[in-house]
């Protein structure tokens, strides 16, 4: 792949390695919140490493977004090797564009490296009640489990604020979030910079805590408005894979 990794990185690599205690740190060229073509080089990154560390047998899950979807999009199409790999989303949808929604990710993953899925068709944004009625369900109980024992997570990291408004939060969890200062969003949960959950939404899939258990854990996130987003949510990425741009990587060094 034509990988436009920054000139000189692998210094600040391996410096955010060590400080963060991640296994492997790519770091591209820019700032994807000024320049839409540095989510391409995310994606590329990414799939990349995924590349690397893809083996038949494997179950992964995935999230949704807008970069993730990147990802998938430079994934060579290749047969034959993962017949028996899984590729499951990490949880319901959140409604709005269809490509950028988990399912729609797993299943187009899945079909580039010629792997199987399964879908998770359940809304990301159903009332309390509802969920604890549907978790009943021997056939999401079994999805659930599932999630629980995958080998690999690839997920994205988001800006608090934006997450919620992309989410359709209602105003008084907007509220919450200001007074709260929550800076990130991951899985469906918000988080200060301290990392604290400040708030999180009923819902069904991989929460935080059930990422910190995954063997395989894959970050992606680019634009410098990201950087506290990535601080806050460390403890997820200890000991993964994270995939950022220039901008993120000069601001977290300066916040470490
Ligand atoms: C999604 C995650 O994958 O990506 C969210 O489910 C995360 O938790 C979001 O906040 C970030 O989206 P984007 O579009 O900025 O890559």
């Amino acid at each position: 792949l034509p990988l436009q990794v920054l000139e000189g990185a692998s210094l600040l690599e391996q410096e955010l390695e060590k400080r963060l205690g991640i296994k492997q740190v790519v770091i591209v060229k820019g700032n994807a919140d000024q320049d839409e073509e540095v989510k391409k080089r995310l994606g590329m990154a990414c799939a990349s490493m995924l590349g690397g560390l893809l083996r038949d047998n494997l179950s992964i899950a995935i999230t949704g977004g807008t970069t993730i979807a990147k990802m998938v999009e430079f994934m060579p199409r290749q047969h034959g090797n993962y017949k028996n790999l899984m590729v499951m989303p990490a949880r319901g949808s959140v409604g709005g564009r269809a490509e950028f929604q988990a399912n729609t990710v797993a299943v187009e993953l899945a079909k580039k490296i010629g792997a199987q899925y399964e879908l998770f068709t359940l809304p990301d944004n159903l009332s309390s009640s509802s969920i604890e009625l549907i978790k009943q369900e021997p056939t999401i109980q079994k999805v659930l489990h599932k999630l629980t024992e995958t080998d690999m997570i690839i997920f994205g990291i988001g800006s608090a604020m934006k997450m919620a408004r992309r989410r359709n939060e209602p105003s008084e969890v907007i509220e919450k979030l200001e007074s709260k200062k929550a800076v990130a969003e991951a899985f469906r949960h918000y988080f200060d910079t301290e990392g604290n959950i400040v708030y999180a939404s009923q819902a069904i899939g991989v929460s935080p805590a059930i990422a910190k258990q995954i063997p395989l854990r894959l970050a992606i996130a680019g634009g410098e408005s990201k950087a506290s987003a990535l601080l806050a949510t460390r403890e997820l990425i200890e000991g993964g894979y994270l995939i950022i741009d220039e901008s993120v990587a000069q601001e977290i060094i300066k916040k470490l």
